[in-house]
C-alpha cells in the first residue's frame, strides 16, 4: 500500500522523526518499522549533514520568511522552544527538519515541522502554505487556536497532519480534502464542530482520528475507496447509524472506535458479525454497552 511513498519521496532524516512520534504508531506498525527505534539523538539535534550551514537556496530563503512569520504568530512560548529560531539556517531550528527534495536530491528543503508537546500558543499563519515541500506537520499538544489556513492546499507532499490536543476550532477544515499525499490525519482533542465531509472517508487515508471534538451529523451512507487502518470517532456528537457499507472496511480496519456514538435503532449486530467473522459475540456486548 502507498504508506511507503514517503520513504520514496524522502529517504533519510524524516523517517526517524516519524518513528519517534506517538501518533505514527499505527502506520509504523503497519509498515513493520521497529517501534523501539531510538529517537533521542534525532529529536534534539539534527543530522550530521545539517551541521554545516545550508547554502541559502531560494527554498530555504523562503522557509526563513515563513518560519519567522510563524514565530511572530506564536503568542507564548513558555518553554523557549523557538529560542534558536534566529538567522537564515532554518535547518538548524528546533522542530524543523530538512531533507533532500524529492525532485532534486542535492537540494535541501524543509520537509517536516514537529512541535510536539512544545506548549506553544498562537495561530498557524497563512504563510505556511508556502512551504510546499512539507511532508509532515506535527503540532501535537500545544495551545494553537483558530482555523487552518486555506493556503495549506499548496502542500502537495503533505503526508501526515497531526493537530491533536490543541484548540483549533470552526468547521472541519475542508482544505484537508485537497491534500493529495495525505495519509495520516489526527484532529483529536480540538474544538472542531459541525459535519465531517463524506469525501474524507474515501480519500485513501490510512488513519482518520477525530475523537474528542464536537463534530456532528452522521457518517455518509456509502463508504468505499481505499480502506483506512484506523477510524476513531469517539466523543463527538455524531448521530445516526453506522453505514452498512462500513462492513467493507471490516477486514482491513485495525482499529475502529465508536464509543459514545449514538447507535439507537441501528443494526449494529449485523455489522459486528461481518466484521468479526460471525464468532465474536462478546465484542457485540462490549460495543453496545
Ligand atoms: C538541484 O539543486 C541544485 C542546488 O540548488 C542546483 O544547483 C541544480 O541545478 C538543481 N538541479 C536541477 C535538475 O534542478
Ligand atoms: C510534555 O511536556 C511536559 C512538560 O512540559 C512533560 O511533563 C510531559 O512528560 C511531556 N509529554 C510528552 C509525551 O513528551
Ligand atoms: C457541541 O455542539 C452542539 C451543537 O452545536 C452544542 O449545542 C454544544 O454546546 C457543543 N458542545 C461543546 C462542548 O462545544
Amino acid at each position: 500500500m502507498s504508506s511507503s511513498s514517503l520513504i520514496l519521496f524522502y529517504s533519510f532524516t524524516l523517517l526517524p522523526v516519524l518513528i519517534c512520534s506517538v501518533s505514527i504508531n499505527i502506520l509504523a506498525a503497519k509498515q513493520g518499522f521497529s517501534a523501539t527505534f531510538d529517537c533521542e539523538h534525532h529529536t534534539g539535534s539534527h543530522s550530521d549533514s545539517n551541521n554545516e550551514a545550508n547554502p541559502p537556496t531560494p527554498q530555504l530563503q523562503q522557509a526563513y520568511i515563513v518560519l519567522q512569520a510563524w514565530k511572530n504568530a506564536v503568542q507564548s512560548d513558555p518553554g523557549k522552544f523557538l529560542s534558536n529560531w534566529v538567522g537564515p539556517d532554518v535547518c538548524s531550528y528546533k522542530g524543523v527538519y530538512c531533507a533532500p527534495a524529492p525532485y532534486n536530491e542535492t537540494l535541501q528543503v524543509v520537509a517536516g515541522i514537529d512541535f510536539n508537546n512544545a506548549s506553544l500558543t498562537g495561530t498557524v499563519p497563512d504563510e505556511l502554505g508556502l512551504l510546499s515541500d512539507l511532508a509532515l506537520i506535527h503540532l501535537n499538544s500545544n495551545g494553537f487556536s483558530g482555523v487552518l489556513p486555506t493556503s495549506l492546499s499548496n502542500l502537495n507532499l503533505l503526508y501526515e497532519l497531526d493537530l491533536s490536543n490543541n484548540h483549533f476550532s470552526g468547521p472541519f477544515p475542508s482544505v484537508i480534502l485537497s491534500l493529495p499525499a495525505l495519509h495520516y490525519l489526527d484532529l483529536r482533542f480540538n474544538e472542531f464542530q459541525g459535519p465531517v465531509p463524506p469525501q474524507l472517508f474515501t480519500k485513501g487515508l490510512d488513519a482518520i482520528i477525530l475523537n474528542d471534538n464536537n463534530f456532528t451529523g452522521s457518517l455518509p451512507p456509502a463508504l468505499n475507496g481505499n480502506s483506512p487502518s484506523a477510524i476513531i470517532l469517539a466523543n463527538n456528537n455524531f448521530g445516526g447509524c453506522l453505514p452498512p457499507s462500513i462492513a467493507n472496511f471490516a477486514n482491513s480496519l485495525d482499529e475502529l472506535l465508536f464509543s459514545n456514538y449514538k447507535f439507537s435503532g441501528c443494526n449494529l449486530l449485523g455489522f459486528l458479525k461481518q466484521r468479526n467473522g460471525e464468532n465474536r459475540e462478546e465484542e457485540d456486548e462490549e460495543q453496545s454497552a
